[in-house]
């Protein structure tokens, strides 16, 4: 793939549609790290310049942008935790849409179509807008939000090489072209856009795989325009009232040794929002599964 011209490196083509998703509207979707003085970059042979700190971010695997600060370092790679590096083993990543996913029905997630209704619901404002599916995975969500048109344009994003590839693979196997998605490489504590710029945030089943629920939370509220909407599955375990002490005391090691996040209640999950600046908290459940929305105050 060749990127060519030179572009607003850290502005959002919001008004764009998904016909008219070029490469040079896909350099406009990224930005470096002084997005808030929103440089110019120019890409090249599939590498884009930050015309600032000349800093590279390559185009690899022919899918994906590689926007992770560490990209371009020699000798530097970011670390993150055993559960999210689980993530990025090949293995996990082919067997994720066959068999792995499924296996979330056991603990009462309803399955991508009807997550992707519920999902849709709490969209609805933003409907139209730029929406990113945080920690993609293999592209279930992002699929569905392509094929939908209900959005202006959709960036599949996450931490693990091996899920984007797959989630590339997926793509090409359902016809959806280059030019009506995008694909990076980006660590959800650090994304890669302007703040303020994003209209809708999605995050299936990944808020307990983050290495920092909390940063993470307050890096979307960043991104997120005023009104932008965050919408995000996970387990909730409070079926068992019982067992919550338990667990509380529990989850602190599960955190520390393998990077999965436990979350107790509903009141936990609003708490984390609302100290992000995300408001207007709202969920659906079902067994351990919980959908929730929250919104930028504005
Ligand atoms: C359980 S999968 C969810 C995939 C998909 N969204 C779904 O609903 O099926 C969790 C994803 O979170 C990603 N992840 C873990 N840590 C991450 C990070 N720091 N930044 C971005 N994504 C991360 C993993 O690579 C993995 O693809």
């Amino acid at each position: 793939m060749e990127a060519s011209g030179s572009s607003s490196f850290a502005t959002v083509a919001a008004t764009s549609t998904m016909k008219d998703l070029t490469d040079t509207t896909k350099e406009r979707t990224i930005g470096c790290k002084h997005e808030a003085s929103r440089e110019q970059a120019t890409g090249y042979n599939g590498i884009l310049e930050c015309s600032t700190c000349k800093n590279v971010y390559p185009y690899k695997e022919d899918c994906y942008w590689d926007l992770t600060l560490g990209s371009g370092c020699t000798g530097y790679s970011k670390s993150t935790t055993p559960y999210a590096n689980m993530f990025r083993t090949a293995l996990v990543s082919f067997f994720y849409e066959r068999g792995w996913r499924q296996s979330f029905a056991l603990g009462g997630f309803p399955g991508p179509c009807k997550e992707f209704e519920h999902a849709k619901d709490f969209l609805k404002p933003v409907t139209g807008g730029v929406i990113i599916d945080a920690s993609c995975g293999t592209g279930p969500f992002s699929r569905l939000f392509i094929k939908s048109k209900l959005y202006s344009q959709v960036v599949a994003l996450d931490f693990s090489e091996n899920m984007l590839k797959q989630c590339n693979k997926f793509m090409k196997e359902e016809m959806i072209s280059d030019k009506q998605q995008m694909m990076v490489k980006a660590d959800i504590s650090r994304l890669p856009f302007t703040s303020n710029s994003i209209d809708a945030i999605h995050a299936g089943a990944a808020l307990h795989s983050w290495p920092s629920p909390a940063n993470a939370v307050a890096e979307i509220s960043r991104v997120l325009r005023p009104g932008g909407i965050l919408v995000a599955s996970t387990f909730m375990f409070d079926v068992v009232p019982l067992a919550i002490p338990a667990l509380r005391i529990v989850r602190k090691y599960v955190s520390q040794y393998l990077g999965y996040n436990t979350f107790l209640s509903e009141d936990e999950l609003e708490g984390l929002c609302k100290a992000c600046g995300l408001v207007d908290f709202k969920c659906v459940r079902k067994g351990l599964y919980i959908m929730l929305s929250a919104t930028k105050a504005t």
